[in-house]
């Protein structure tokens, strides 16, 4: 099985996740952008490595207990082999790390791939913003987990049980 393993974005990395944000994104970050970010002292970012090659991130605005995530891609070739499922988690467990046991993000009301994605880890739709997306004029679901440490703990558990099974 292919493995993917995390680690904090790095200046070398944003050309890469700057190629990632214009394959996987309407109106992608732009390099500038994205190396702000880098000295953003609330932004965390974070990458997955496939090999050698960065084919996932993530990146978060802490906020003091609330975790704002403002972005989440894998590359069109690395995907459905959990991945997202797994960058999600490395930005849950880092959340808490720094002190965020809640999580926020906005997803396209047509996003219905991400929202299923969210859902597995504990997200519910708790708002909408009108009209959100300039590009389409979409509105924006807002989702939230409210609480990481249980979301964490009940995913935890059901990886355990399945790995229980024969
Ligand atoms: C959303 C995204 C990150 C998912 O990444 P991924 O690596 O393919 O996701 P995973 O393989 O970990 O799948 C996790 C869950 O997401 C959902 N999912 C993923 N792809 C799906 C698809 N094509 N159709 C329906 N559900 C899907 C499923 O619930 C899946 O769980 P399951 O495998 O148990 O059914 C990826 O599709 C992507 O980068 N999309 C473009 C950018 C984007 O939309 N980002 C989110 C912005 S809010």
């Amino acid at each position: 099985m292919t493995e993917i393993t995390f680690r904090p974005m790095q200046k070398a990395d944003v050309p890469r996740v700057a190629e990632l944000e214009r394959l996987c994104f309407r109106s992608p970050w732009s390099e500038k952008s994205l190396a702000g970010e880098l000295k953003n002292r609330i932004a965390r970012y974070r990458v997955g490595l496939v090999g050698q090659k960065v084919e996932a991130y993530a990146g978060m605005w802490l906020l003091y207990e609330e975790a704002h995530i403002t972005n989440v891609a894998v590359s069109p070739e690395q995907r459905r082999r959990g991945f997202g499922r797994a960058l999600m988690l490395e930005m849950m467990r880092t959340a808490l790390l720094d002190g965020a046991c809640q999580m926020t993000l906005e997803v396209r009301e047509s996003n219905l791939t991400a929202q299923a994605l969210y859902h597995g880890l504990g997200f519910e739709a708790a708002g909408r913003r009108k009209r959100y997306y300039a590009d389409t004029g979409e509105d924006a679901l807002i989702m939230w987990n409210r609480d990481i440490p249980k979301s964490l703990a009940a995913l935890d558990t059901n990886h355990q049980s399945k790995g229980d099974q024969p």
